[in-house]
């Protein structure tokens, strides 16, 4: 990335402790003779004198709105209000592409400063497949949270934890019950997460994918405890649970993941909830007789910073050390600009063409 000045900036989400470049990657992004600015943050897992010591230069919390035009301003979640234009390019989950709230505004701050966004969530190779995602550790968490709920062992709040005090309490007690779990998106990132999780846990879940649901067993999904949802939806399908399943009186299940979260979306599989789950209170009762446990949270992977940070930065590394205008990052600035374009935004002379 040698012509490349990348700035990692502050996430102004108080809990958010995530980040996405780690110390080790940061090093290698020295190495490849570029710049790297990392800010100063109090809350990032990872503390600032880890990227000083590997050739990282330090500046004050939220300084990116000075910095030097070319530098790329590197994050995860959502900017700060101000300013009112944004003049750089910067990488993050915009989440602006769907008509999600403030997402007009937000492509209009860049298009009123001439600067881009480069959306994560859109770092894409020639098959339209993402690149850099957190999958995974979503459905571990997911899993690891309906283990933890089922066995009557879930303390609210959640608050952020490491891998290895998590699989500490995964592991099966004496007097804890057997119980079945299924995994529905079993192939994908989170699936395979919620897989191993499972595995910790010394279950051995039943595995759906495409395959799986093409005809949905309904009864079979029913007979399971425990189920945890991490399909990736594109196209509407048949509901894999509707209200009227809760009532079957044939029904075991008793505690139910969405690591999906598609709740209020057209594409929702799961259309018995209408809205999400918090850390302060992780888990809603669907049912009392016979219980069922919603648990649908939307940021599991900051419950496990430094694990998921990890994982994230290791993906997205070889994409910052070839940055540039071509190949995945073209495709991002292309999808930014069809999507100003779609909201008749007029992009302002922007420095990044
Ligand atoms: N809750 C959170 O904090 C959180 C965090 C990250 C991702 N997610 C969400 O989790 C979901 C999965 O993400 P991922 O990275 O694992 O995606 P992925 O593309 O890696 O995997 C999705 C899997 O779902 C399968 N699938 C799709 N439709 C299906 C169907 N009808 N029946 C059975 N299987 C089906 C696919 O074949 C694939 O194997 C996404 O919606 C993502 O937004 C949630």
């Amino acid at each position: 990335m040698t012509e490349l000045h990348l700035w990692l900036r502050h996430e102004d989400r108080p809990t958010e402790r995530r980040t996405p470049i780690v110390p080790s990657d940061a090093r290698r992004l020295v190495e490849s003779g570029g710049t790297l600015t990392v800010e100063e943050s109090p809350q990032r897992i990872f503390p600032i004198e880890e990227y000083e010591a590997v050739g990282a230069r330090v500046a004050p919390t939220g300084s990116w709105v000075a910095a030097p035009p070319a530098a790329v301003v590197l994050g995860l979640k959502e900017l700060p209000d101000a300013p009112a234009e944004l003049t750089h390019r910067h990488i993050f989950f915009g989440h602006a592409y769907k008509q999600q709230p403030g997402a007009a505004d937000l492509l209009r701050r860049f298009a009123a400063g001439g600067g881009a966004l480069l959306d994560l969530e859109y770092l894409v190779d020639d098959h339209g497949r993402r690149l850099a995602a957190f999958g995974y550790w979503a459905g571990y968490l997911g899993a690891a949270l309906a283990v933890l709920q089922h066995r009557g062992r879930l303390v609210a709040p959640l608050t952020p934890t490491s891998k290895e005090e998590l699989d500490e309490t995964l592991r099966p007690a004496a007097g804890d019950e057997e119980f079945t779990a299924l995994v529905i998106g079993a192939l994908g990132r989170s699936g395979r997460g919620a897989h191993v999780a499972l595995r910790a846990a010394g279950l051995d879940p039943t595995c759906w994918d495409l395959e799986e649901t093409r005809d949905l067993d309904r009864a079979a999904l029913l007979a399971h405890d425990a189920m945890v949802n991490c399909v990736l939806a594109t196209t509407p399908v048949p509901p894999f649970l509707r209200e009227t399943d809760l009532d079957d009186p044939a029904r075991r299940l008793r505690t139910l993941c969405d690591v999906t979260c598609d709740v209020g979306s057209p594409l929702n599989v799961l259309q018995v909830y209408d809205r999400t789950t918090e850390w302060d209170e992780p888990v809603r009762r669907l049912r009392k007789e016979p219980p069922l446990d919603l648990i649908a949270i939307d940021n599991l992977p900051s419950l496990l910073p430094k694990e998921s940070s990890e994982g994230f930065s290791g993906q997205l590394l070889p994409l910052l050390l070839d940055f540039g205008t071509g190949g995945p990052w073209g495709r991002c600035l292309d999808r930014f600009r069809a999507a100003c374009r779609e909201l008749g935004i007029v992009e302002g002379e922007s420095r990044h063409v």
